[in-house]
């Protein structure tokens, strides 16, 4: 059997997107197991180009079921315009798109929560999407959730009236507008009705696959240092991102995930609040430009830095990567000189990502070494041999760094702009 879980091994935004669709002509099925529709995952193939925020991004190839499990929260809203968007594109996913009964959804409360929480926070606020996310994802966890299954009774009625005899206080006392039931119920029954033919247990779809030898691809949402425990708290997001998650998210037993590819961006990208030891401050430098993207959720500027490779070798530790797939190095043609972290020093002594919280990562010094560049235009390159000797040192001296073989290197952002070593 194989089950190959698709992970960023930094703070997001590594490229994921483009790894599942392009590895998803050779899987069974194609699930997200974490996360909600914070995520805005990045897909450009012959059907158009997509930003994906629910359904998994290997929907597009037709072999595939795509699966959402339980341990992902649930815009209603969003996951129906997304599914009528890829079938007006001709993806066509009505009757390969099943959604976890299980999975708990975004209440209007909870996108109006997450915004008072951060104004609240002031200077010190997370930077979160405002999707709902930490509220929805504090509900599940303290049984005040809203999952699909309640609709099939009375309890989503039963359930949202406590609800929002809650939080409608808590709004009220923060200076917002209660929310009205009626409308609530309404709008929420009406998502149901219309989502209801994706909706299904996923138990037996996910044990027969594993017991047929089925290729399961498990696409992570976030990035390993968003991880709630593992991230830089509390600069994280609220769900579990380590490959783990899949075991919780989708039913799929820990022992089965046994192949872990490690999307790795070629420098590093921050959106949001917390740490980032490599930051690029200069917003006039050549880096800061070449390296500068735009938010594919929220629209904001991401923040940039070098490759970290102290936060690449965490990663690979803690998700038991197997390799790893680097991508936009063809966005480092044309530095003269790239720099890398190599280690980080804090008061004059080495430290680990893992020996110091999230204020103590904003203070360590990075340890910087110097890589010649190359000037060639990489984006037509499709193997390890047609790229310069720089580049492929650059790709060397990563493996060498985080233990782990890099089998995938993006070129550009097409599907087939990809090297497959
Ligand atoms: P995700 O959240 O991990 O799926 O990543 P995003 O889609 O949010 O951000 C990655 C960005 O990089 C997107 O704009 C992609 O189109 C782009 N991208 C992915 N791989 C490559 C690559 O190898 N080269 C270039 N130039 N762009 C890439
Ligand atoms: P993908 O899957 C990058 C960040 C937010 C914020 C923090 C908490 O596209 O890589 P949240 O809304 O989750 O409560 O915000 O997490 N964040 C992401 N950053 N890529 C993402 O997803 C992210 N999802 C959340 O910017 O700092
Ligand atoms: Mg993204």
């Amino acid at each position: 059997m194989t089950v190959i879980a698709v992970i960023g091994s930094q703070w997001g935004d590594e490229g994921k997107g483009k790894a599942v669709d392009f590895l998803a002509e050779r899987a069974d099925y194609v699930a997200r197991f974490n996360g909600g529709n914070n995520a805005g995952h990045t897909v450009i193939n012959q059907f158009g180009t997509f930003k994906i925020h629910l359904v998994p991004s290997g929907i597009f190839a037709q072999n595939t079921t795509g699966l959402i499990g339980g341990g992902v929260v649930i815009d209603p809203q969003v996951l129906l315009e997304e599914i009528e968007m890829l079938n007006k594109a001709g993806v066509g996913v009505d009757g390969r798109l099943w959604v976890s009964p299980r999975s708990h959804l975004i209440m209007p409360y909870h996108k109006i929560l997450d915004g008072l929480y951060e104004e609240a926070k002031g200077k010190g606020a997370t930077g979160t999407t405002r999707r709902g996310i930490g509220p929805v994802f504090a509900d599940k966890v303290s049984y005040n959730g809203i999952r699909w299954t309640d609709f099939t009774s009375d309890m989503f009625e039963q359930r949202l009236e406590v609800q929002l005899t809650l939080k409608n206080k808590i709004i009220v006392a923060l200076g917002g507008e209660a929310l009205k039931f009626e409308a609530v119920r309404d709008e929420y029954r009406g998502y149901y009705a219309r989502l209801k033919p994706y909706i299904r247990e996923l138990f037996s779809i996910v044990q027969d696959g594993l017991k047929a030898n089925k290729i399961f691809l498990l696409e992570q949402a976030m990035g390993t240092f968003l991880d709630t425990d593992w991230g830089t708290y509390p600069f994280v997001t609220a769900s579990t991102t380590i490959p783990s998650a899949a075991s919780a998210g989708l039913g799929i037993p820990p022992k089965y995930i046994n192949n872990v590819v490690g999307v790795t961006k070629a420098y590093t990208t921050r959106v949001g609040g917390g740490p980032l030891p490599t930051e690029i401050h200069d917003t006039e430098s050549e880096v800061y430009k070449k390296f500068g993207e735009v938010a594919a959720t929220t629209g904001r500027i991401r923040r940039v830095g070098w490759l970290d490779l102290e936060i690449v070798r965490t990663a690979a530790q803690l998700s038991g990567m197997t390799e790893i797939c680097l991508t936009k190095l063809d966005v480092l043609s044309g530095l003269k000189e790239i720099q890398v972290c190599a280690g980080y020093k804090l008061n004059g002594e080495s430290v680990r990502y893992a020996d110091v919280d999230a204020y103590g990562l904003d203070k360590v010094e990075p340890v910087y070494k110097s890589l010649p560049g190359w000037s060639e235009d990489i984006t037509q390159a499709r193997t390890f041999e047609d790229l310069p000797a720089n580049a492929q040192n650059y790709v060397k001296m990563i493996e060498d760094a985080a233990g782990v073989p890099v089998k995938m290197i993006g070129v550009g952002p097409e599907r087939e702009a990809t090297i497959r070593r």
